[in-house]
C-alpha cells in the first residue's frame, strides 16, 4: 500500500502523559536546598533510577507497539471522541455537502448498544457462521450480499440455502440487526455533526469471527495495517460493533489506530461501538488473535447514494 499522508492528531485526550511524567518526577525528586549536602546526590541517584525505570517501562510498553489505550475492556464509556485532522483522501472522491468528512476523528461508546443487543446480534453471527467457516482463522458473513466463508472460498448463503434461510434466521434477527445499525448510524451522525439521513449503509458490511488458527489464504490475513477509504473507495465512516470481550472470550485481537510515534488501542467489549472517518487519518490494524474467538460486525457508511446497499430482508 502506498504511504499515505496523515495528519497528527489534534490534542487527543490523555496524550503525552508518559512524556510529561518524566520531567515532573525528576523535579519532585529534587531535594530542598537547606537539607544536608549528600541529599542532592541521593536525590539525583533516585531521580536517575526513576528515569531508568520509566525508560525501561517505556521500552516495554513500546515492545508490543502500544502507547495508549483509548478504551479499556473493563470501563463503560458513555462516549469518547477524539478529533484528528482529515487526510486528503476525500478530495479524490465526489464530495457530498453535509456528509463528506470535514471534521475527522474517532469515537468509542458503550452507551449506544446494550450488552443484550450485542448478545442477540452475536447469536445471528453464530448461527450464520456455523454453516460455514474459513479453513484459516478468519471467517466472514455478509448478510447483505450473502457471502459466507467456507473452506478457502466464499459461498452465497442465500443461493446455497435458498428458502431454508428462513429456517436459519428469523424476522426478529433481521429486525435486531436493522435497529442496531440505525443506532450506530445516529451515533456517527451526531459525533460528526451531520444528518443521519445523509449517510447510507455501504458494502462490505459484515460479521467477522476470528480465532487463532493459522491463515490459509490472503482473506484470512486481517492483521495488516490499512486505510478503509483506500481499500474500499466508497467508505466515508467506518464502524465496528464488538460482540465479545477482550481477555474473557479471546486474547490478542485489539484494534490499533496507528500513528507516527503512537499506537492507540481499543479493547473490544461486547456492545462497544468504535467508529471513525475512513481516510488515512485513521490508519489501523487488528492484532492477531492469540486464543479464543472474537466476534465483531463492521458497519460501513458512505455519503454517496450510488454506493448504498439495502438492509437484509426476506424476499
Ligand atoms: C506501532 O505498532 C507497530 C506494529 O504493530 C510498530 O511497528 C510500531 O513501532 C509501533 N509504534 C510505536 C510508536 O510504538
Ligand atoms: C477456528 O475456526 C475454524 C473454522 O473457521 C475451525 O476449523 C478451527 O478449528 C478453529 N480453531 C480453533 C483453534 O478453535
Amino acid at each position: 500500500m502506498a504511504p499515505q499522508r496523515r495528519g497528527a492528531p489534534k490534542a487527543p485526550e490523555g496524550s503525552g502523559t508518559a512524556e510529561r511524567r518524566r520531567p515532573s518526577s525528576v523535579k519532585s525528586a529534587r531535594a530542598p536546598r537547606e537539607v544536608r549536602r549528600r541529599w542532592p546526590r541521593a536525590a539525583a541517584l533516585g531521580a536517575g533510577a526513576a528515569l531508568a525505570a520509566l525508560l525501561l517501562w517505556g521500552g516495554l510498553a513500546g515492545e508490543d507497539g502500544v502507547t495508549e489505550v483509548l478504551a479499556h475492556r473493563g470501563e463503560v464509556l458513555p462516549g469518547r471522541f477524539i478529533e484528528v485532522p482529515c487526510s486528503e483522501d476525500y478530495n479524490s472522491h465526489r464530495r457530498f455537502e453535509g456528509c463528506s468528512p470535514i471534521k475527522c476523528g474517532r469515537g468509542i461508546t458503550d452507551a449506544v448498544i446494550t450488552r443484550d443487543e450485542a448478545r442477540r446480534v452475536r447469536s445471528i453471527a453464530e448461527k450464520g457462521l456455523s454453516l460455514g467457516g474459513s479453513d484459516g482463522g478468519a471467517s466472514i458473513l455478509d448478510l447483505h450480499s450473502g457471502a459466507l466463508s467456507v473452506g478457502k472460498h466464499f459461498v452465497n448463503l442465500y443461493r446455497y440455502f435458498g428458502d431454508n434461510v428462513e429456517n436459519i434466521f428469523s424476522q426478529e434477527d433481521f429486525q435486531v440487526y436493522r435497529d442496531v445499525r440505525q443506532k450506530v448510524q445516529l451515533a456517527i451522525a451526531q459525533a460528526f455533526g451531520i444528518s443521519a439521513s445523509s449517510l447510507y449503509l455501504t458494502k462490505p458490511t459484515f460479521f467477522s469471527r476470528i480465532n487463532s488458527t493459522e491463515a490459509r489464504t490472503a482473506h484470512d490475513e486481517y492483521w495488516h495495517a490499512h486505510v478503509d477509504k483506500v481499500t474500499y473507495g466508497s467508505f466515508d465512516y467506518t464502524s465496528l460493533l464488538y460482540l465479545s470481550d477482550y481477555l474473557d472470550d479471546f486474547g490478542g485481537g485489539r484494534f490499533v489506530f496507528m500513528e507516527e510515534g503512537a499506537n492507540r488501542t481499543v479493547e473490544p467489549r461486547a456492545g462497544r461501538v468504535s467508529f471513525f472517518t475512513s481516510g488515512s487519518e485513521n490508519l489501523h490494524r487488528v492484532e492477531r488473535v492469540r486464543w479464543g474467538t472474537r466476534y465483531a460486525v463492521t458497519i460501513a457508511f458512505t455519503c454517496n447514494p450510488d454506493h448504498s446497499i439495502a438492509d437484509p430482508a426476506f424476499t
